[in-house]
């Protein structure tokens, strides 16, 4: 067997016997990662009706799945993935690379001038196995997604994004911090231990920022 092939076998070995994956099937979500999302909400509310909400990364849309259900549908939700996504009620889809400005244009287009009350980012580059290559790209997605924060975060309003410890990660949470009454990092339960993601939270943009 060649080292991708048995390194893949693994993956769907860990992936039958993943409890959240399992209650993700039986509670019709279509991703683990819905638990990481809800422990998080459930330790600090970030969700209200009438909410606009950004989901960069969405694919394959537990987050925005899980966001539309708990807001029982009193949301709009801009969802964007370099990858397709199945459709999902009272959310817009935009298909791209965030990297790329045009991509960032139609989520702008999308947003039409108005504020938002949440941007949560679970980007996350497709990982090489190398940690000069990995750690660099995902810095670049927690910016880009922290950059389009502090341009349509209402004040009041919350950045969630997935951040990777290593080069970058204290400078990243250092510039965070002026511009958020609280910034925390989270590690929910559903997130794999052996892997270095956490989630940086930005609860409530200061007025002035
Ligand atoms: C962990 S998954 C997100 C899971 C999602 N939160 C859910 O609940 O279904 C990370 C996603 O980031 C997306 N992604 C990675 N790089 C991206 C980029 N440059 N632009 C847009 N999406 C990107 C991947 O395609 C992938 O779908």
């Amino acid at each position: 067997m060649s080292k991708r092939s048995h390194s893949s076998s693994r993956w769907l070995q860990r992936q039958a016997s993943d409890l959240y994956v399992q209650r993700a099937h039986k509670e019709g979500f279509r991703s683990r990662a819905v638990y990481k999302l809800e422990e998080i909400e459930q330790r600090h509310q970030l969700f209200r009706p009438g909410m606009r909400i950004v989901d960069l990364g969405s694919a394959p849309g537990s987050w925005s799945q899980w966001a539309q259900k708990r807001l029982d549908g009193q949301a709009q939700i801009i969802a964007l993935d370099v990858l397709p996504m199945d459709g999902l009620p009272e959310v817009t889809f935009i298909q791209g690379d965030f990297t790329d400005p045009a991509i960032l244009q139609a989520l702008e287009t999308a947003l039409a001038g108005k504020a938002v009350d949440l941007v949560m980012s679970d980007m996350a580059p497709n990982i090489s196995g190398l940690k000069a290559v990995d750690q660099p790209r995902a810095m670049l997605l927690a910016e880009l997604a922290y950059e389009t924060a502090l341009e349509w975060l209402k004040p009041g309003g919350h950045f969630l994004c997935k951040v990777f410890q290593g080069e970058g990660f204290d400078e990243y949470l250092r510039v965070l911090r002026p511009h958020f009454n609280k910034v925390v990092t989270r590690k929910p339960q559903a997130s794999r231990p052996q892997s270095r993601e956490v989630y940086i939270l930005g609860y409530s943009r200061k007025k002035t920022s």
